[in-house]
């Protein structure tokens, strides 16, 4: 996708297509913007009134654009740039899969849009140009998983959408937003591919392929390293599988002195069964997503090398599949993570913690600046804060606001949870190891986080990004599309851009 600016008068342009992004308040006195009379009347006539979620195609027959999209943003008070990109990559995503190859976005009045926002989008501070979440929106709307496929109807209507014309457009500016979104497709993309296709070992392979490409360094452990190395929770997990564990450890550094050095874990369970412990069906679809956090952090790492960021950045993929089998690890069973820590498997479908536990401890033996780990952990998270909400769990409050203000800028909702707890810190021990896989029912998200914290070097600021929920979307939304989400990406990539 190719974003340009357009110099000409909007009338005389000769593209497939203009978007038009209309608050409620802009329906009854149109501000400057083109085919206004026309604009006027069909809104009037069709009964467009700039609803959120409302549209209106406008087959245009003189001149030469062929279709005019007016497209509803809701009240002017409840806009944001999150709105706003949304509702941009909905509008776009229509206009591409209906035959328009380019498409006119006058920007002048998105620029009001943001103008009128500034007051409550200035908390989180410096956020996201018009044009950089044009960019967004442009490089995330035409990504569907479909190369399965070979009927394209529906969503998956081949996406004729080339070029984006604005005028006024910051091109670097925009491109940077592309930049973030290519960095999250390519997180969907990996997600998207089902257990058969994507093994520990394939992961890796990914991994390897994606630091060719950007010239990262990618070291893989295999099973014999991860025992030689002490990662014996990895080990554990991925012991029921006829497709051994990983390691992946993905550098970048910067051409010149780095400014920080921040490490990345990402839970990386390429098809999680739940073990022994096995799911129930209809918890088990949507399971190949349980890799999420891992695919995360790799589109974090391809869009830090792309940025071209100061920041040395580490990324620590903890690879296995979780299944039962005779070889599998078993509930009582009693495993040593890389610090020399017992645990006592309680259940083995708490697996994500066990692979994180010891990609936590080799994280802080990089003495980094900070630690962030993503993980599709629980579903006691997705129960508290629902589908489209992830949960973010930090004892550093520096931390998780700087996390939080990055997640405002780029339109990703997290909360942040409880991170210390007494009365679940009780049940975390074990009456025959140093503490056990899982706890009681309730709180079992802070249980989680208060588990995962007995791997980090206490001194080293760690956030953890519980993205069980979020990480798959039921249905295509916004900037969304079906299936993987790439939710965490733009946040921890804004991170660490600033
Ligand atoms: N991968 C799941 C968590 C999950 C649930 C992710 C729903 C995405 C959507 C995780 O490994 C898991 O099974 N967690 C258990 C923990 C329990 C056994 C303590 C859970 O949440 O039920
Ligand atoms: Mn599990
Ligand atoms: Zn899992």
């Amino acid at each position: 996708m190719e974003i340009k600016t357009y110099d000409g008068s909007m009338g005389e342009w000769q593209g497939d297509a203009a978007l038009l992004l209309l608050r409620e308040e802009d329906c009854g006195a149109l501000p400057d913007l083109p085919y206004a009379e026309t604009v006027r009347q069909l809104a009037e006539r069709q009964d467009f009134k700039g609803r959120k979620g409302s549209s209106l195609r406008v087959p245009v027959f003189e001149g030469g654009v062929k279709n005019l999209y007016l497209v509803g943003l809701g009240k002017a008070e409840a806009c944001s740039a999150a709105s706003v990109r949304d509702t941009l990559a909905w509008g776009l995503r229509m206009a591409g899969r209906q035959h328009n190859g380019s498409v006119l976005v006058p920007m002048a009045h998105l620029k009001d849009v943001f103008q009128a926002r500034a007051v409550s989008d200035s908390i989180s501070g410096g956020g996201p140009s018009a044009s950089a979440v044009l960019g967004e929106a442009a490089g995330l709307c035409g990504y569907v998983f479909d190369k399965y496929k070979e009927k394209k109807e529906g969503e998956y209507t081949p996406f004729a959408l080339k070029e984006v014309f604005a005028p006024g457009l910051m091109p670097e500016e925009a491109r940077r937003g592309q930049t973030f979104a290519a960095a999250q497709v390519a997180a969907r993309a990996l997600a998207n591919e089902p257990g058969c296709a994507i093994s520990p070992a394939g992961l890796a392979e990914h991994a390897g392929a994606m630091a060719n490409e950007l010239g990262l360094t990618c070291e893989v452990w295999d099973e014999e390293q991860l025992k030689q190395e002490r990662m014996g929770a990895l080990l554990a997990v991925g012991s029921g599988s006829a497709n051994p564990p990983r390691l992946i450890h993905l550098t970048y550094k910067p051409r010149g002195t780095a400014r920080k050095k921040i490490v990345l874990v990402g839970k990386g369970i390429t098809f999680d069964s739940g073990g022994l412990d096995i799911k129930p069906s209809n918890f088990m679809t949507t399971m190949k997503g349980d890799k999420s956090g891992a695919c995360a952090v790799m589109g974090v790492l391809r869009g830090a090398a792309e940025l071209g960021l100061d920041a040395e950045v580490h990324g620590l993929l903890a690879a296995a599949e979780n299944m039962p089998s005779g070889s599998s690890y078993r509930p009582d069973d009693i495993v040593r993570a890389r610090n020399g820590k017992t645990i006592e498997i309680e259940n083995t479908d708490a697996e994500g913690r066990l692979v994180l536990a010891d990609a936590l401890c080799l994280a802080s033996e990089l003495k980094p600046d900070a630690i962030i780990d993503l993980a599709t952990l629980t579903g006691a998270c997705a129960v508290a804060l629902g589908k489209w909400r992830a949960g973010l769990f930090s004892r550093d409050d520096a931390l998780a606001d700087a996390l939080l203000a990055a997640s405002r800028r780029r339109g990703e909702a997290f909360w942040r949870m409880p991170a210390e707890d007494e009365h679940i810190e009780e049940t975390l021990k074990s009456p025959f190891a140093d503490m056990v896989n899982s706890g009681p029912r309730y709180g079992g998200a802070i249980f989680a986080a208060i588990f995962l914290s007995r791997f980090v070097e206490k001194d080293i600021p760690w956030a953890h990004l519980d993205i069980a929920g979020v990480d798959f979307m039921d249905k295509e939304w916004g900037v969304y599309s079906k299936g993987a989400s790439g939710f965490g990406v733009r946040t921890c990539l804004d991170y660490l851009a600033q």
